[in-house]
């Protein structure tokens, strides 16, 4: 049975979800799923495929997924790598930002060439912020609320498999 590790990195829990809502689309279709937050993952070695994602904070991919990439380069360059970023942007119909939270993915995964790529709307709830991050919030005059599309998380995480099949 082919071993996929869903890695991802969180501030405040969102992320969390959509990974584990992935892993549970990828055990459903009989693949051997790990999910995991990066933070724990030691390296990607045993495992067949990865699918990694994160948040956005001030317009990057938190800087975990970066340094996971980094650290191991060739591994990961040697299998199907599926990535996923979340933010408030995704969830906005404008152009320019979904343009920006699409570049902060590809920062953040370059220079793997993912076999496929996502960006979900996340979850800003400002009882979770501390002061600072209020303010920055505030500064920007971003929405909040839940804009989590499990469906849509669903269907990407349902074409999957046959994507991180290939080597
Ligand atoms: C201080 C702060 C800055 C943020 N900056 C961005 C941003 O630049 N772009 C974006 O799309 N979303 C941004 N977000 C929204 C987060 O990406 C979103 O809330 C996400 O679901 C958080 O994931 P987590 O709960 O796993 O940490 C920001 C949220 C906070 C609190």
């Amino acid at each position: 049975m082919a071993r996929i590790l869903v890695a991802y990195a969180t501030k405040h829990g969102s992320t969390t979800e959509i990974a584990g809502a992935i892993g549970k689309e990828l055990t459903a279709a009989g693949l051997g799923v790990e999910v995991k937050e990066l933070k724990n993952v030691q390296s990607p070695a045993g495992y067949d495929a990865v699918v990694i994602g994160g948040p956005i904070y001030m317009g990057k991919v938190m800087a975990d997924v970066k340094k996971f990439v980094g650290r191991h380069r060739e591994k990961l360059a040697a299998m199907p790598v599926a990535a996923f970023v979340v933010g408030l942007s995704p969830a906005s119909k404008d152009e320019e930002e979904i343009g920006t939270a699409k570049k902060a993915l590809s920062d953040a995964i370059s220079p793997l060439q993912p076999v496929a790529s996502a960006l979900f709307a996340g979850n800003l709830d400002p009882e979770k912020l501390g002061f600072i991050e209020r303010k920055m919030i505030g500064m920007v005059k971003s929405p909040t609320g839940d804009f989590r599309n499990w469906e849509a998380i669903a269907a990407w995480a349902r074409g999957l498999p046959p994507l991180l099949a290939k080597g």
